[in-house]
């Protein structure tokens, strides 16, 4: 008999088609052996109890385990793996489209233009600010946040890193883009409250590609409010899909919708490391590279 597996919610046909052939795709999760999770779906003991005892992986269908209690997994057995590399292009891509669509004005020249109020072109008309020679602080040097710096130096501007143990708030007095790659732990929660925008220079822009809880979405409305930071491009909330009202309305804001890895070469490249993960595990019975909890 194939392994069974579950999927939290529907994944690209090309992904289907791969646990098809190898697997027994099924809609409950009771029983099964193998689940394909979502960063939308908390997965911790109450899930676990709900799988039962045969659930020997969990494929977490992004490279971000913060939806999963990752110490019940272990506590359990259950090996857990995640989707590295293949997506770091795609979201680096996107902070960096997120920090030019801010400092370039593109949203708000884009909704200008839409509410068809009467312009011409003229010298100092919704002026902006370019990346060359601004200073880039990465928060967070993992494979996206060096590739953020990678493609940002591309266009001009100086790289800098702040890791665990380097002086953020020392660094922080000297960015013009602040960019967020790090994980999201109990460690990084609210790492951006209004004390740490408050070490931001009033002309500097946060930029948050990581995930919302690290920043503190309502400090950052009273921040973009009184002008303590110039403006914040987000692709993640901090009560993810509810965003914080506030933000609607300022022009100093960009906002996407959790977009960072959907290109839909990456989601396939994604799922496909799930489909190994499972394949490794329930299959060939081996722990995949891609495992973050190896009982
Ligand atoms: C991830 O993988 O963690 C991204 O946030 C979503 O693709």
């Amino acid at each position: 008999m194939r392994p069974t597996v579950h999927l939290v919610e529907p994944v690209l046909r090309e992904v289907t088609e791969a646990i098809d052939r190898d697997f027994e795709r099924v809609d409950a999760l009771a029983g099964v052996d193998g689940v394909v999770a979502m960063l939308t779906v908390r997965v911790d003991d109450a899930f676990f109890d709900a799988a039962g005892s045969r659930l020997r992986v969990v494929a977490n269908y992004a490279v971000g385990v913060d939806n999963v209690d990752l110490e019940a997994a272990r506590r359990r057995g259950i090996v857990v793996t995640n989707t590295p590399d293949v997506l770091t292009r795609a979201t680096a891509e996107i902070a960096i489209g997120l920090t030019l669509a801010l400092l370039r004005r593109i949203a708000e020249g884009d909704r200008f233009v839409r509410s068809a109020e009467p312009w011409r072109f003229s010298l100092e008309f919704m002026l902006g600010s370019g990346l060359d020679g601004k200073t880039l602080l990465v928060v967070g040097p993992g494979r996206i946040g060096r590739e953020v710096a990678r493609l940002a130096e591309a266009f001009g501007a100086r790289a800098v890193f702040a890791g665990r143990s380097d002086d953020l708030d020392a660094l922080l007095a000297d960015a013009d883009i602040v960019s967020v790659n790090c994980p999201s732990t109990a460690e990084t929660h609210h790492l951006f409250d209004a004390a740490r925008l408050a070490r931001m220079k009033p002309t500097a822009v946060l930029v948050n590609t990581a995930r919302g809880p690290i920043v503190d979405e309502r400090a950052l409305v009273d921040a973009l409010r009184v002008g303590t930071i110039a403006g914040a491009a987000l692709d993640v909330y901090e009560r993810e899909p509810e965003v914080e009202d506030g933000l609607r309305s300022l022009d100093n804001v960009v906002l996407t919708p959790h977009l960072g890895s959907a290109t839909r070469e990456t989601r396939v490249a994604m799922g496909m490391l799930c489909v190994e993960g499972l394949r490794a595990v329930l299959l060939d019975g081996r722990i995949p590279a891609n495992a973050v909890v190896v009982p």
